[in-house]
């Protein structure tokens, strides 16, 4: 019987899937991915600022969703620095209008390292570090309330919220002091969220070393001397993720639903 289960083709439902920072990168790789498990007529939202990347990432999930044709993509072109960027990407989320949807999944994948050509003694400007926490704090949070709001619990409807999460959410890197204190701020959001919604999914997913943008500025800027050596390394030693590695897991642990809610789960422990 445990065979026959495992062997029924899986998917993540009929859903409105909200991707933040699809445009490239790793958010990119987990659109793709997605579009791949989502039911007919799924509606899939692709949010960041670059109108012209999300563009093509929509033609790409829609060349390889070509022979069914069942999927709804579409572009939400928004900076999640500002309040008009949440608002503007709940509002369109509202505007989907997703009658007969199953699942709402949210994934907040969008974010920025900051300066992490400094150490913490520098960071003496409150409007520089508000700006930073705006992004990947801030947004974070206002979206997957606004999103949750505009989507409320009912019978049949699967919610689930993905914080991107690192190991930095629970490990000190010095000269990252802006990335690291983001990063447990969201893992913390999330868990005081699974506290207070039992009924939604909560998991905080750390992908692991991914071979991005987000690595060249970490391999070429980290003030720590030891860290940028160390981030090199992983990169000419081949110890990088590729975000399609590391996505195909965090696609696994959706499917599977059997995380407890509000876990950090890392890729290396899967
Ligand atoms: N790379 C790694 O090694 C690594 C490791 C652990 C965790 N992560 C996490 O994985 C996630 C994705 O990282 P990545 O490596 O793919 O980074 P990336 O290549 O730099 O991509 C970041 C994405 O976020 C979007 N973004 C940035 N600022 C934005 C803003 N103000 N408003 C809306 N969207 C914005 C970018 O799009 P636009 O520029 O078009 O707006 C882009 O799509 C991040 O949360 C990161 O912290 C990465």
């Amino acid at each position: 019987m445990e065979d026959l289960i495992s062997q029924e083709p899986r998917d993540l439902g009929r859903a409105l899937c909200i991707i933040t920072g699809a445009s490239k990168g790793y958010g990119r790789t987990l659109a793709l991915q997605l579009s791949c498990l989502l039911k007919p007529r799924s509606i899939m939202l692709l949010v960041a600022r670059t109108a012209e990347q999300l563009n093509e990432v929509k033609e790409s999930v829609k060349a390889l969703d070509d022979r069914q044709n069942r999927l709804v993509v579409r572009c939400v072109q928004a900076d999640l620095e500002k309040m008009e960027g949440v608002e503007k990407t709940v509002q369109a989320a509202k505007e989907t209008s997703p009658s007969a949807m199953d699942h709402l999944l949210l994934i907040n994948n969008a974010g920025s390292l900051g300066d992490v050509s400094r150490l913490t003694l520098t960071f003496t400007d409150p409007t520089e570090v508000n700006r930073y926490l705006s992004l990947n704090v801030s947004a974070v949070l206002s979206l997957t309330a606004g999103v949750l709001q505009a989507f409320p619990r009912r019978l049949g409807l699967q919610r689930t919220v993905v914080n991107i999460s690192s190991l930095c959410a629970l490990k000190a890197f010095p000269s990252w002091v802006l990335y690291c204190t983001g990063k447990a701020a969201r893992d913390m959001m999330f868990r005081v969220l699974a506290e207070e919604e039992p009924e939604v999914r909560v998991l905080s997913y750390a992908p692991g070393p991914l071979d991005t943008d987000m690595q060249v500025q970490a391999r070429s800027f980290s003030g720590d001397l030891n860290l940028r050596r160390s981030f090199s390394a992983m990169f000419s030693e081949g110890q990088l993720l590729s975000c399609e590695e590391s996505g195909a897991k965090l696609m696994k642990v959706l499917l599977d639903n059997d995380y407890p809610s509000g876990a950090h789960v890392d890729f290396y422990e899967l």
